[in-house]
């Protein structure tokens, strides 16, 4: 009931009255005013007036599930949602939630994560207070070759939602990294679980630096925050909500023809490597070239001496030629 009390506090234009919530949630104004309580041990500023009511002042910059719930406007993504102040990894836990048979769109966030897990077999910072990291759980009906390109549509929606709720531009370097300056502010780690020909499931686990002012110094040089670049500390949940909304969206017209047609021009134009020289390094022999864009199918067009070559995320990684980005 916190959730919805709080979304009715929320929508509501000035103050809700004890005995409108009752009736709406069919309980006492006893059970009304403990759940306020209680909202207000949270952390929420909730304002209390005689004959008047019950009005929000502020909300905490917590993820609990009440507080995702109460904002949520998704049609499916969260509609299981699930809340960590400390877990091991939330891609971890999605894969033994859907082992236990969680449903499509269940969503897993923490506050902080023990064993952070990054691409490449890497580790992901993950302190308390000051990240977002998730992992949406999907059973689409795709074919197993065609499940990487998610992590494109992800880094879409982060880079969206970062757009709209940040009033900053990122930029995404291909595929999936999110960056702001010229640094990372945000990784993707998909993962899928499948048969040869059938896809089981699919994590798409997503890390942000929210909050941070200060990185391990292993990354000090390549990291950033949304707190680093904006001078504002935005409120985590608006955050992942946005990503959501507009993951729902890209998700939609992928699965439309199963390729990223529908959407890689808008993905082109936050490729921050698109027109500038990279380096492909590809374990056989590395090359450079100028990034143009991306296929339909989530590969990056490299050209070399006039001519155009097909590059797939799995197989390399690529660098500016002066750094990072
Ligand atoms: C990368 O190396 O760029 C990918 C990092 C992905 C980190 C996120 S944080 C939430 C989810 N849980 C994990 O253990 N990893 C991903």
């Amino acid at each position: 009931m916190k959730a919805e009390i709080l979304a009715a506090l929320r929508e509501a234009e000035g103050y809700v009255s004890g005995q409108e919530l009752c009736e709406t949630f069919g309980v006492s104004r006893t059970a009304i005013w403990k759940a306020i309580n209680q909202l207000k041990k949270d952390g929420y500023d909730i304002e209390a007036v005689q004959n008047k009511g019950y009005r929000i002042l502020s909300s905490p910059d917590i993820m609990s599930e009440n507080e995702l719930v109460s904002i949520r406007k998704t049609q499916w993504v969260g509609n299981s949602i699930y809340y960590y102040d400390v877990t091991d990894s939330t891609n971890m836990c999605a894969n033994r939630l859907a082992q236990e048979g969680a449903p499509h769109g269940t969503l897993i966030v923490a506050d902080k994560q023990e064993s952070g897990r990054g691409r490449r077999g890497r580790g992901w910072n993950s302190p308390a207070n000051t990240g977002i990291f998730m992992t949406l759980l999907l059973r689409p009906e795709i074919e197993t070759n065609n499940a990487s390109m998610l992590t494109l549509v992800a880094a879409m929606a982060v880079a969206k939602g970062i757009e709209q709720c940040c009033d900053i531009k990122p930029q995404i370097k291909w595929p999936n990294d999110i960056v702001l300056n010229g640094k990372k502010v945000c990784g993707i780690l998909t993962e899928m679980s499948a048969q040869i020909d059938y896809v089981n499931h699919i994590v798409i686990g997503i890390g942000i630096n929210v909050h941070n002012t200060e990185f391990p110094e292993e990354i000090s040089q390549t990291a950033t925050s949304l707190y680093l670049e904006t001078g504002v500390h935005v409120k985590r949940a608006q955050l992942i909500e946005a990503i959501w909304e507009a993951f729902e969206d890209y998700y939609e017209r992928f699965m439309a023809y199963q390729d990223l047609s529908a959407i890689m021009e808008e993905y082109n134009r936050y490729l921050v490597n698109l027109d500038r020289a990279v380096r492909v390094l590809d374990p056989k022999e590395p090359f450079e070239g100028i990034a143009r864009g991306i296929t339909e199918r989530g590969e990056l067009l490299v050209e070399i001496d006039g001519v155009l070559k097909k590059v797939s995320s799995g197989e390399v990684s690529v660098r500016g030629i002066y750094g990072y980005v």
